[in-house]
């Protein structure tokens, strides 16, 4: 890359006290964020990005599944956007980084730019997709997946969270139900940067993953039903325990997992049990299953035996068990254009870095259908994410944020 761009840096001090100001908005105590999608946090982190965003000279528009875009103009605003961005969702007990550092460093992006003057051919754009961790309302990624064509936007709204809440109810009650349509405009390419949430980099010593794809995910939900009774008067050997018969299926999901080792992982991460009541027998358990495996086809087997194997489990203890797969997002292999931007850009700056496919689900996965598309991966202490104890070095995501502006710029130059 000749000219200015080459020398662009951006100010990791700012953009390290943003990832701070936007920590505080659903701060917990032990130093993560709780800020479930389209809840009163969720709108009070979203103003404070479409202020920052307007003081930066952008326009901003949401479309009708609260995607906000913010557009600093090019020299050809007739071009497709460059975009980079992520979520400002969290899990319920999330980190300061996960999403957050993907969407505030496209702001410092735009700010770099600012600073310097420096006119890019096409729009760029940060957006922030609604609802990537899937955690209150399923599956993750709902926004940017409607934004892909991957579901549509009826289906989106009518999603319920655990207290039959609806995302359109929640989105228009937050105030970011917006009146463009989801999808209709067209990216030139999306960049994302992203915490790794696994061990790879820290352990090789490495400053940026340079993202080829994302994993295949497919989530299910199941329903054991047993029979509600007397804890103390029913005899062992005639009851239906939906509990007894739950935590054997659970073992089977951990045992497919193992059966595909090391790259598959299955994982059970929401219990219900009904009534929840310490002298009642379980008369039904509601859990999920999230499995992932790299390849569909490994997928597919992971999913026939886990089948197989909950219905020998409800049989043999005498229960009903419905399951059924409610998302399946297939294996996604990001754009080589991109990927090679990427490369071009941590080699140029001269950080240590390696190819490598996502274990995590990010927004980057269904863009790429419409979109040519990779991630910039930084290291996180020890792997940990989707936990308040997540930790990410202010010098590595300002590397991050650095190779994302390169990145971007190279292939506004091409
Ligand atoms: C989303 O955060 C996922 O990878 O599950
Ligand atoms: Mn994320
Ligand atoms: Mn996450
Ligand atoms: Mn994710």
């Amino acid at each position: 890359m000749s000219g200015i761009g080459g020398n662009l840096r951006i100010d990791a001090e700012r953009l390290w006290a943003s990832i701070m100001e936007t920590a505080a908005i659903g701060a917990t105590e032990k130093g993560g964020i709780r800020r479930l999608t389209l809840t009163d946090l969720d709108r009070a982190v979203r103003d404070w990005f479409v202020a920052r965003c307007t003081e930066a000279g952008c326009s901003i528009s949401v479309d009708e599944l609260g995607n906000i875009a913010a557009r600093r103009p090019g020299r050809d605003n007739s071009l497709p956007p460059i975009a980079i961005g992520s979520h400002l969702d969290t899990q319920p007990t999330g980190g300061k980084f996960d999403g957050v550092i993907g969407v505030l460093a496209g702001l410092e992006v735009l700010r770099t730019l600012n600073d310097a003057g420096y006119q890019t051919h096409a729009p760029i754009e940060v957006i922030d997709w609604t609802n990537e961790e899937g955690s209150r309302f399923a599956p993750a990624m709902l926004a940017s997946g409607v934004f892909a064509g991957a579901f549509d936007r009826d289906y989106a709204y009518s999603r319920t969270d655990r207290e039959g809440l609806s995302f359109g109810a929640e989105l228009e009650r937050i105030g970011y139900r917006g009146d463009e349509i989801c999808g209709a405009r067209r990216l030139g390419a999306f960049f994302e940067l992203h915490i790794e949430q696994g061990p790879i980099l820290e352990a090789e010593g490495k400053t940026i993953g340079i993202v080829t794809g994302v994993q295949g995910m497919r989530w299910y939900e199941v329903t054991v039903t047993g029979m509600e009774c007397h804890a103390g008067s029913t005899p062992m050997h005639l009851r239906a325990d939906a509990l007894v018969a739950a935590a054997r299926m659970i073992g089977a999901v951990q045992a497919v997992g193992l059966a595909h080792a090391p790259d598959a992982v299955a994982t059970v991460g929401l219990v219900e049990v009904r009534p929840n009541s310490r002298n009642v027998i379980p008369g039904e358990v509601f859990f999920t299953i999230d499995l992932r495996h790299p390849d569909d086809a490994v997928l597919a087997a992971m999913e026939a035996a886990l089948r197989e194997r909950l219905e020998a489990a409800a049989r043999e203890d005498g229960v009903a068990m419905a399951l059924t797969r409610i998302w399946d997002s297939p294996s996604v292999h990001f754009d080589a254009g991109c990927i090679e931007a990427v490369e071009d850009a941590a080699r140029t700056l001269g950080f240590g870095a390696r190819r490598m496919v996502s274990g995590a689900g990010h927004d980057a996965a269904y863009i790429a259908r419409v979109a040519p598309t990779t991630m910039v991966f930084v290291p996180c202490e020890k792997g940990i994410s989707h936990n308040e104890a997540e930790k990410s070095e202010p010098g590595d995501i300002a590397a991050g944020a650095d190779v994302l502006l390169r990145a971007v710029l190279a292939t506004d130059e091409r």
